[in-house]
């Protein structure tokens, strides 16, 4: 009997689901309105390398992967980790010096020379036959690889999968109309064991143009949540004179863990 009624109840309750997924889905798009058709070609990004225009850059490990790396590691040793978007990213060489190897995508070829010079790691170059145009520059006596392109020519048939991600300076780097694609490129690069550690940023993007671009949780929810766990390890307020110049309030750092669901 009980049985029978919660089965008539059933088109119902599919309904309202339906219901609150749109309206979930309409509360993430007007939050993301104002930067929704805000869109960087690469070259601008070579250009902010070539005029020195990296205020993103930092020059010490970022706190927050130094805070969570053990939740990254989860006791494995010589984990491959992935950096999509590394720019000179000092925390590449952080992890390779514990014995970790690193694989970055960075577009801009003075951005790899710089981390390999500024960090006094030697390095090779050579062409990626798999990824026409790119290059991909090699430390010598550390493991890490640095291919230059434009991250969506990247794919796991180049170096396998990862067993860890660091996305800092990434996805809210990346142009917003294109984060269902990178999403789906960061998913396909997880192996199954991988701890992905994502970095987002919370503000008012009506004050503010980006890059970085506002990513609220729900949207994270929304672009890994069906392939994944994610839980929000931790948030800090990281608004400073440089993001008051920007005519910012406030300033969220938010860093996630994301783990491919076990099926
Ligand atoms: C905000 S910076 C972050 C760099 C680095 N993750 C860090 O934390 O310092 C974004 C970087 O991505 C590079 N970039 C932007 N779009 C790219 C793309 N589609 N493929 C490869 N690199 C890209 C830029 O040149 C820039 O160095």
């Amino acid at each position: 009997m009980l049985r029978a009624r919660a089965l008539c109840n059933l088109p119902w309750l599919l309904l309202c689901h339906a219901a609150a997924v749109s309206r979930a889905e309409a509360n993430i798009s007007s939050m993301l309105a104002p930067q929704e058709n805000r869109v960087l070609v690469l070259g601008e990004w070579e250009e902010r390398w070539q005029e020195g225009r990296i205020g993103f850059h930092q020059p010490e490990v970022h706190r927050m992967l130094e805070n969570n790396l053990d939740k990254v590691l989860a006791g494995r040793t010589g984990v491959c980790f992935f950096f999509p978007l590394c720019g000179k990213a000092v925390d590449m060489k952080w992890l390779a010096d514990m014995g970790h190897s690193v694989v970055g995508v960075e577009i801009s070829e003075k951005a790899i020379k710089e981390f390999f010079e500024e960090n006094n790691v030697t390095y090779s170059e050579e062409p990626v036959p798999a990824i026409p145009g790119a290059k991909v520059y090699k430390g010598t006596e550390r493991n890490i690889s640095l291919y230059q392109c434009d991250l969506f020519n990247f794919s796991s048939s180049v170096e396998g999968q990862f067993g860890a991600i660091w996305d800092r300076g990434s996805l809210v780097a990346i142009n917003p109309r294109d984060r269902e694609k990178y999403a789906a490129l960061i998913t396909s690069l997880m192996a199954k064991d991988c701890r992905c550690l994502l970095d987002t940023l919370l503000y008012n993007p009506e004050l503010y143009p980006g890059p970085p671009f506002f990513v609220p949780d729900e949207q994270v929810q929304s672009l890994f949540g069906n392939s994944c766990d994610i839980e929000l390890l931790q948030s800090a307020d990281t608004l400073t004179d440089r993001h008051r110049g920007w005519g910012l309030d406030y300033l969220t750092e938010n860093v996630h863990l994301i783990t491919p669901k076990s099926t």
